[in-house]
C-alpha cells in the first residue's frame, strides 16, 4: 500500500490551517493514536506524525501516512524532501501532542535527549507540547516518573492525566491512553488559546515577610521566605493565569517563568497594602501568602546609636490587608487567606475563617517539622466555607499549589476561564 494524500496535500496546508505533530511512542495504546489522527483530521487540522522506532513495532507507519497530511516520519535520517525534520517540524508546529507517551519518553523529554525524531522535535519547538502518558500503574506511580513530569510541567508542558481502568497486562489501574474524543477536544481548547485551568483568569498573590523600618539599617521582620507564595505565582502561570506577584523578597528565589509574572516589589506592611489595593479590581482571584506583620515601629530617620542605650520601640497597628481586600471585593473574584498557626490550629483556623470572609483559608501548622516558614515542602489544611476541611500531607510547595489552584478553578466562575 502506498501513501495516499488525503484532501490536505503536506506541500500546500492553507497557512491558517493548525497544524499538529502528533508523536507516537512504543506502547500498546499506540494503536489508539491512529483513531486520534482521525478525529484531528476531522477538526481540519493539518497532522505530521512522527512515531519512534519502537512505536513501529506495535502499529506501522503506513496505517498513519493513509489517515494523515503528511507521511509519518520516524527517523531523522534519510528523508530527501525534509533532509533537517526535526526543525521542519518543530518551527511549524501550532501544538505537539505526544500520545501515548510512555515512561522513557517523558523521561529523555525531561532530560533534553534528542536521540530519536520526536525528542528532537520537542526540543526544537516553541509551539506547545502536550504529553498523554500512558503506562502500566506501577510505572506511572513511580517517583521517577512523577518527577520528570513535575520537571516538565514546570516548563509549561501540557499533561493530560492517565485514566483509570483495565491495563494491557490484564489488571486494573491509572495509566489508560484517555479517549481519543477527549485528547482531540484538549487539542482543540489548546489550539484556541487554553493552557490549563487557569486560562483567563488574572491572579493577584503577594509572598514573604514584610520588613519594618526601625532605623536606615535595621528592620522588624518574620522567618517567611516567599518560597510558597512564589510557587503559586509559578503554578497559576502554568495554569495559564496572568499572574502579578508582590514581593517582599529580593534576589534570593528565582522564577522559571519570571518573564511571564509581573512582580512588583514591596517591603513594608503599608507598601503591601498599597500595591494589592491598587490592582486587586483587576483580578479575579487574589491569594495573600505574604506573612504581614501586624504592628510597625515609628521609623527613625537616623540610625539609632548604642551608645543611646536600647531604644524603646513604640509599636503601631498595620492594616490588615485581607481585610481591606474583602471589603472592596469586586464580584465574584475569589479570596484566597493563609493562617499561620503554632497551636490550637484549626480550631484558630476556623475562627479566621469565619471572621475573615475569605473563600478558602490555607492554614499552615508552622510548628509541624518540615512544614510552614523556609523549608522546600509544607503540610497544609484548606477550610473552605462551603466545604469539609482538606488536609494536604506533606509535599513540595509547588505541589500544595496544584492543590490550592485546583480549588481555586473549580470556585471560579465559568466565565472568568
Ligand atoms: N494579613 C494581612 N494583613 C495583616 C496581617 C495578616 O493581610 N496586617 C493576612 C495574611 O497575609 C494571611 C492572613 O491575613 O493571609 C492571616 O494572617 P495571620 O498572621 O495568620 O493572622 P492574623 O490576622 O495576623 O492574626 P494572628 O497573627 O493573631 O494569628
Amino acid at each position: 500500500m502506498t501513501w495516499t494524500p488525503s484532501p490536505m496535500p503536506c506541500a500546500t496546508p492553507n497557512s491558517s490551517t493548525p497544524r499538529i505533530v502528533l508523536g507516537v511512542a512504543g506502547g500498546i495504546a499506540a494503536y489508539k493514536s491512529v483513531e486520534l489522527l482521525r478525529l484531528l483530521r476531522e477538526k481540519g487540522y493539518h497532522v505530521a506524525p512522527v512515531l519512534t522506532p519502537d512505536a513501529t513495532r506495535f502499529v506501522g507507519t503506513v496505517t498513519f501516512s493513509a489517515l494523515a497530511s503528511e507521511p509519518a516520519r520516524t527517523s531523522l535520517y534519510g528523508d530527501p524532501t525534509t533532509p533537517i525534520p526535526h526543525t521542519y517540524l518543530g518551527s511549524n508546529a501550532t501544538l505537539i501532542v505526544v500520545a501515548p507517551a510512555t515512561a522513557h519518553l517523558i523521561a529523555r523529554y525531561a532530560m533534553g535527549l534528542a536521540d530519536d525524531l520526536l525528542t528532537a522535535t520537542l526540543l526544537a519547538t516553541r509551539a506547545p507540547v502536550l504529553l498523554c502518558p500512558t503506562m502500566h500503574t506501577e510505572m506511572w506511580e513511580q517517583p521517577s516518573v512523577q518527577e520528570n513530569l513535575a520537571t516538565l510541567r514546570r516548563r509549561g508542558v501540557l499533561v493530560l492525566e492517565p485514566d483509570v481502568g483495565h491495563l494491557a497486562g490484564g489488571d486494573e489501574g491509572a495509566g489508560r491512553l484517555p479517549e481519543a474524543a477527549t485528547i482531540a477536544e484538549l487539542v482543540e481548547k489548546i489550539v484556541g488559546g487554553y493552557r490549563g485551568a487557569l486560562t483567563g483568569t488574572r491572579v493577584l498573590i503577594s509572598a514573604g515577610g514584610t520588613r519594618e523600618v526601625i532605623d536606615p539599617v535595621r528592620v522588624l521582620t518574620n522567618r517567611s521566605s516567599g518560597r510558597q507564595g512564589y510557587a503559586l505565582a509559578e503554578v497559576a502561570c502554568r495554569m495559564g493565569a496572568s499572574v502579578t506577584l508582590v514581593s517582599t523578597v529580593e534576589g534570593t528565589l528565582s522564577l522559571d517563568t519570571v518573564s511571564a509574572i509581573d512582580v512588583v516589589q514591596v517591603e513594608t506592611a503599608a507598601e503591601l497594602h498599597e500595591a494589592m489595593m491598587k490592582r486587586t479590581l483587576e483580578s479575579d482571584c487574589v491569594i495573600m501568602a505574604a506573612a504581614v506583620a501586624d504592628f510597625t515601629p515609628r521609623a527613625s530617620a537616623k540610625k539609632l546609636k548604642k551608645r543611646d542605650g536600647p531604644p524603646e520601640l513604640h509599636l503601631e497597628p498595620t492594616p490588615d490587608v485581607l481585610a481591606d481586600l474583602v471589603a472592596h471585593r469586586p464580584k465574584g473574584q475569589i479570596i484566597v487567606g493563609f493562617a499561620a498557626e503554632t497551636n490550637d490550629v484549626i480550631e484558630n483556623a476556623l475562627v479566621k475563617l469565619r471572621e475573615k470572609g475569605v473563600d478558602l483559608l490555607v492554614v499552615n501548622d508552622v510548628a509541624t517539622p518540615g512544614a510552614g516558614f523556609a523549608h522546600a515542602t509544607n503540610e497544609v489544611v484548606i477550610l473552605d466555607r462551603h466545604a469539609e476541611p482538606e488536609r494536604v500531607t506533606l509535599r513540595s510547595k509547588e505541589a500544595i499549589s496544584w492543590e490550592i489552584l485546583a480549588r481555586v478553578a473549580a470556585l471560579l466562575p465559568q466565565g472568568a476561564q
